[in-house]
């Protein structure tokens, strides 16, 4: 796993969605109530930009038909059969970090 500085990120700014690339990835940060989380940006429903969603009930809403994913796991609501990718997130000296799993780390987890 390397873990990323993600600069910028006002961690008392919540609630918050940033959208960052890091790692060749287009992740959201998220602030939702006095947590951080890390997704993928894009919505595997039809494609959407989920930086336009919003929060509700620890979910992330996608802003074009309304499908919902964990803030925690990604996993979409019962009836959806999809997800986005989840990310670890950590604070480091008051700087937000995430993780992105490399190459070897896939391999030799099999
Ligand atoms: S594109 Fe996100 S719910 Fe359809």
């Amino acid at each position: 796993m390397k873990w990323y500085p993600i600069p910028g990120i006002d961690l008392n700014g919540l609630p918050f969605i940033k959208k960052v690339k890091v790692g060749g990835k287009s992740i959201l940060i998220i602030g939702y109530e006095n947590d951080l989380y890390a997704l993928g940006s894009t919505c595997p429903h039809a494609g959407a930009e989920l930086s336009g969603g919003w929060c509700k009930d620890g979910k992330l809403v996608c802003p074009f038909h309304r499908y919902t994913y964990n803030l925690q796991t990604g996993k979409g609501s019962p009836g959806q059969n999809d997800y986005i990718d989840s990310y670890p997130v950590e604070i480091r000296a008051g700087e937000v970090y995430v993780g992105i799993e490399t190459f070897c780390d896939i391999v030799f987890k099999r």
